[in-house]
């Protein structure tokens, strides 16, 4: 069957792609076997209630955090309109490695020759994508943080009660993160790899002063995982400052202040910087738009980097509006930032869509509407300067 050139690429790009765990130094260890994939969530003994509901019967706040995170809609019809484990298995198991890495979300196993049907399959599990067992649960056993104020990390009688329990300082580590949050090898377009959190944050200054992603993405060990799609959280990453140069001019600073990685560090989003002239009534006057974009656009074949504008923790990036002169209609300049957080699967999802490149078009059309809603208005100001003077200065 005739396979499509992303798709494919993307496949190389995952299938190939090595973990990033290469020493094995000191808590390495830990990080090695609670990731090898695929993990496996149930035992002989322990514990066999896995779901995220069996476990919000005693975790409701974890439970009702978790469920408004992408963690929860990892197994969505943005991965299930691409893969097909019935038909091709090894290409569905190299999505899984992230999307759904238990034996029990996969419907098909790895053999000496080939691919056998699985009977440790369970849907419900796979339906809950990277849910609390994928994180917490290897062979029945909860695996948990250091509680907080207990130097002796010994689990507490309570949850000794509720279920086997065993602590594991890795859980407060970036490197629990890094298992999904970072690759190495496979395709490299512009000489870094596609996924690359992990070692942003590593070279950055927060991982020199012990701030972890677990600090900024799960304060107070609360699990809502919020990033690029909630305005709050990019919101009080950065600084945005616009000011005026005079007639229908102006300069707008966007400033990483608070992000501890390349914002965005996906290829996935677009930041939009937009400036443009209004009439008396707010309006956008046609053919007085500038766009600037903040992002790392790729070939839909990840073999290019196309341009990386990304900023570095404590990077700032300016842009300047002169549009010359100004219509005499104009009574002011408006000044935007936009986020896409999804425009590279947008965009993506469109030309499959378009070329057949898919293994469920209904999904898929479900997947592009749920990207194209995602834009959203971070920052906006508008300037009702004086344009007699005509010119920008
Ligand atoms: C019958 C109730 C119950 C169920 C079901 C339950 N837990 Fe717990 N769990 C507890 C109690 C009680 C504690 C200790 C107090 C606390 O931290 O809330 C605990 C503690 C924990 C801890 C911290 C370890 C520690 O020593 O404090 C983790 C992690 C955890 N549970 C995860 C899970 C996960 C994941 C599931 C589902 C697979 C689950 N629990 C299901 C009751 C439960
Ligand atoms: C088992 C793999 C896995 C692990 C481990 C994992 N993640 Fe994720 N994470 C994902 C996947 C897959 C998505 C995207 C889900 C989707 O949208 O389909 C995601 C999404 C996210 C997002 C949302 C990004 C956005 O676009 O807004 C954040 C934030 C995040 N993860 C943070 C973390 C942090 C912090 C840790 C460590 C405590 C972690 N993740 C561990 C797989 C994982
Ligand atoms: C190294 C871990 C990793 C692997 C392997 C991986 N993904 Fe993802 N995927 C992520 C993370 C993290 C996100 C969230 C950030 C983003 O939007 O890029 C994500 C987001 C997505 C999204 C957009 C969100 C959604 O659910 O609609 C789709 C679609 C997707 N992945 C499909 C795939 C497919 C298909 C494969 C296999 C060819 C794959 N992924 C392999 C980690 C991974
Ligand atoms: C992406 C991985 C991930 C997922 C999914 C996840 N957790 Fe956690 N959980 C963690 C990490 C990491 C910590 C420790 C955070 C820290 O040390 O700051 C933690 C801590 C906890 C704790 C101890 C918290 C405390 O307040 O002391 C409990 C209980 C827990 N998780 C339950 C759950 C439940 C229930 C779910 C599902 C509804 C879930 N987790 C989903 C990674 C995850
Ligand atoms: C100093 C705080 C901070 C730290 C540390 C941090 N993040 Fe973030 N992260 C943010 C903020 C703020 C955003 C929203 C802006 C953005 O999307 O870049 C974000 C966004 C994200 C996203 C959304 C996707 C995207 O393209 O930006 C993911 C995934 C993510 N972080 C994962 C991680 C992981 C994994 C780590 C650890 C290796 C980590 N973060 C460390 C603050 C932090």
């Amino acid at each position: 069957l005739k396979r499509l050139l992303y798709i494919a690429a993307f496949t190389l790009a995952v299938v190939i792609a090595s973990p990033p765990m290469a020493s094995k130094a000191g808590g390495e260890v830990f990080f090695e076997r609670h990731w090898s994939r695929p993990v496996r969530i149930r035992g002989q003994a322990g514990l066999k209630e896995v779901l995220p509901g069996d476990c919000g019967v005693c975790h409701a706040e974890k439970l009702s955090d978790w469920s408004g995170s992408l963690h929860s809609r990892s197994t969505g019809p943005g991965l299930l309109s691409q893969v097909d484990a019935s038909r091709w298995p090894g290409y569905a198991l190299g999505c899984y490695r992230c999307h759904a890495p238990a034996i029990e979300q996969n419907e098909k196993l790895r053999t000496t020759d080939g691919y056998a049907g699985n009977p440790a399959f369970d849907p419900g599990l796979k339906a809950a994508g990277v849910s609390c067992a994928v994180c917490h649960v290897r062979h029945g056993v909860v695996n948990g943080p250091v509680r907080a104020g207990d130097a002796a990390g010994r689990p507490s009688q309570a949850a000794l009660r509720a279920h086997p329990t065993r602590i594991e300082p890795g859980f407060s580590s970036s490197r629990l993160c890094a298992a999904c949050h970072q690759l190495s090898g496979g395709f490299e377009p512009g000489g870094k790899p596609l996924v690359n959190t992990y070692a942003e944050w590593e070279a950055s200054d927060y991982a020199a002063r012990g701030v972890t992603c677990q600090n900024c993405h799960m304060p107070g060990r609360r699990h809502l995982f919020r990033g690029i799609h909630d305005p709050g959280t990019v919101r009080a990453g950065l600084e945005i400052k616009a000011v005026s140069l005079g007639p229908a001019a102006l300069r707008l600073t966007v400033t990483n202040t608070g992000v501890g990685h390349e914002f965005p560090t996906y290829v996935t989003p677009l930041v939009v910087m937009r400036a443009f002239l209004v009439d008396a009534s707010g309006d956008e006057i046609e053919g007085t738009r500038r766009e600037e974009y903040i992002g790392r656009m790729v070939s839909s074949d990840l073999s290019r980097e196309i341009y990386d504008t990304r900023l570095s923790p404590g990077e700032a990036r300016t842009f300047e509006y002169r549009p010359g002169a100004a219509p005499a209609r104009a009574a002011g300049v408006a000044v935007e930032v936009r986020v896409r957080p999804d425009e590279f699967y947008r965009a993506m999802f469109k030309s499959a869509l378009s070329s057949g490149a898919y293994v469920d078009r209904g999904l898929m059309q479900k997947a592009l509407e749920r990207n194209r809603g995602s834009e959203y208005l971070l920052y906006r100001e508008v300037f009702n300067n004086p344009l007699t003077s005509g010119r920008g200065g």
